[in-house]
């Protein structure tokens, strides 16, 4: 069973979540798929308690949990809207907020004492990327990110690379598969519950099919087409 999370982003208003979501509801959804929806953070709590039969996750949520920190999404929030996943780290996050490998760590940290299921981002830039350094940056990540001395519940790894993202490019089915078998061994000594690797960057319905045809990926991470009806129907028994 593959997860495909759909990461609405900041594409669509509150009118338009709550329509995409009651679509997706009535839809029966091929039972190979598992789809999560991941609204902006105003519709998320709404789009959860009306439609049961969804899975939602957060797209982000901050470092401090409750207090004094206006502007922020406290775990609280999420944990008390029964919420059961979150995206950690993507790389949108990164780039206009600021969040690093250790902040990832930390909120991994967080997921785990929370019982969310962590969807953690990871991904090279293009220049490491043309450099065939892909493999020691997402090396390094995940030793910030993971703790050998942690026992980790769900987690979902998603590479993104970074160029891919948006950008309609994507990485060959080699490279995807390279990346995920190293991922996979570089923490088969740690302790996971269940460990799942996606695919992100540029996902759409003409590159879905070829994509799918990579071995042992457990699904994918679609960020623009993932608000496209036409994208959705994919999924459809
Ligand atoms: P994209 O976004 O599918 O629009 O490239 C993916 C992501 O940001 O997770």
């Amino acid at each position: 069973m593959k997860f495909i999370i759909f990461n609405w982003k900041s594409y669509l208003n509150f009118k338009e979540s709550t329509s995409l979501a009651k679509f997706l509801a009535k839809m029966k959804f091929d039972k190979r798929f598992k789809p999560i929806v991941a609204p902006s953070n105003i519709s998320l709590g709404h789009l959860n308690k009306t439609f049961k039969n969804l899975l939602f996750s957060a797209q982000n949520f901050d470092l401090y949990g409750k207090g004094g920190f206006t502007s922020y999404t406290s775990i609280n929030d999420i944990k008390d809207q029964n919420i059961k996943f979150a995206i950690i780290g993507h790389s949108e996050v990164r780039q206009y907020s600021g969040e690093n490998d250790y902040i990832v760590s930390q909120k991994l940290k967080i997921a785990l004492s929370s019982k969310i299921t962590p969807i953690i981002c990871v991904g090279e830039d293009l220049l490491t990327y043309k450099k065939n350094k892909t493999k020691s940056h997402i090396k390094k990540q995940l030793n910030i990110i993971f703790d050998k001395k942690l026992k980790y519940d769900e987690v979902l790894i998603a590479y993104e690379p970074l160029w891919a993202i948006g950008s309609g490019l994507v990485p060959t089915n080699d490279e995807v598969l390279k990346i995920a078998d190293f991922i996979k061994l570089f923490l088969k000594d740690y302790t996971f519950k269940k460990l799942k690797i996606l695919y992100g960057g540029s996902v759409n319905s003409d590159n879905l099919e070829m994509l799918s045809k990579i071995k042992n990926l457990d699904g994918f991470l679609v960020g623009s087409a993932s608000i496209k009806k036409s994208f959705i129907n994919n999924f459809k028994l």
